[in-house]
């Protein structure tokens, strides 16, 4: 079994080819097509494929320079793959993914796929950390689609800079992962053109929501003090129009954990779709990790 690196071309070719395989590859598809058009393209990673051009199999993954940027951890995979047996066959290839670090599978479709994941983590690291069901739906908003509301009075449409990072991370449940720091320091960083949208009470941010390292949409948070005003519908369709005018993103779309019926909400109420399939993510740690922490 190769593991091939694709160049630019190759991944062009790659990335037609996965138009094919809608909606399920469309995580994949938007981050290669953020990596070609460098708008938004996502430092220090690289993508492999069992074959070319009669690929089964793409990953990707940090590619190990000093340019990686944490996706919130340190070593973040996304996959898609036209089979779970090819997927299984690439995944016992040695030089596919780094099984000495804690591995981060990223919003793995809850298909076959996942479950050939969960089996080869459980396989190589007898404790996957956070090993609970995460389930969560996937949501588009397309801007002919959906709707927004007046932005109530004494409050501004603004974004989010560098001096948010703390605030946003301490926010948010995952932010105590290594890495987080780092990723939100970049998309936060405006020069790197990743779009957010915010909701400010005079200098104070009361709502946010922001593009991240794998085209979706998240993070997002109205402050408690703030609910029930629609804010989040607000900086919803205020970040959707920003993703399609800016990266002239197909579509946009955000996970929602299920139970999250606030959320879900909003994403139903201004005209979101919901996708026919579950995401889930998976953390495989090595063994020595999981004694250090106590585990
Ligand atoms: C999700 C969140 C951003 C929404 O904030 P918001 O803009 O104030 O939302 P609103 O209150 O305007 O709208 C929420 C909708 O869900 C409904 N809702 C809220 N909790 C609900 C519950 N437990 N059961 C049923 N409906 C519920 C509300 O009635 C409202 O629907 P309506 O407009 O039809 O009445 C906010 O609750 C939040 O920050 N939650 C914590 C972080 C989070 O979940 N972020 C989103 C991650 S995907």
């Amino acid at each position: 079994m190769s593991v091939i690196v694709l160049d630019q071309t190759q991944l062009s070719v790659v990335l037609a080819d996965l138009s094919s395989y809608r909606p399920r590859s469309m995580m994949m598809e938007q981050m290669i097509s953020n990596t070609l058009s460098e708008r938004c393209a996502w430092p220090g990673i690289e993508y492999v494929v069992d074959n070319f051009p009669g690929w089964s199999v793409c990953i990707c993954r940090p590619d190990g320079s000093p340019a990686s940027v944490s996706r919130c951890t340190d070593y973040t995979v996304s996959v898609f793959s036209k089979t779970p047996e090819a997927l299984e066959r690439f995944l016992d290839a040695p030089g596919v993914v780094r099984w000495d670090r804690p591995v981060d599978f990223f919003a793995m479709q809850k298909t076959d796929e996942y479950d050939v994941i969960r089996r080869k983590c459980l396989a190589i690291n007898p404790v996957l950390q956070y090993d609970k069901p995460a389930n969560s739906d996937v949501y588009i908003l397309e801007l002919d689609k959906i709707s927004t509301i007046p932005l109530p009075a004494g409050l501004r449409l603004g974004e989010l800079g560098p001096q948010h990072e703390q605030y946003v991370r301490t926010k948010w449940p995952w932010g105590f992962k290594t890495g987080v720091k780092q990723f939100l320091e970049y998309v936060l960083e405006p020069s790197n053109g990743f779009p957010n949208s915010a909701i400010f009470d005079r200098d104070r941010p009361v709502a946010h929501i922001l593009y991240t390292a794998d085209g979706s949409i998240g993070l997002g948070l109205v402050d408690p003090d703030y609910r029930g005003k629609g804010l989040y519908q607000i900086v919803l369709y205020d970040i959707t129009k920003k993703i399609l005018n800016v990266i002239r993103q197909r579509v946009v779309y955000g996970y929602v954990f299920a139970g999250n019926v606030a959320s879900a909400r909003c994403f139903e109420r201004m005209g979101g779709t919901k996708l026919p399939f579950l995401v889930d993510w998976l953390t495989s740690s090595p063994a020595v990790i999981h004694s250090e922490q106590g585990q």
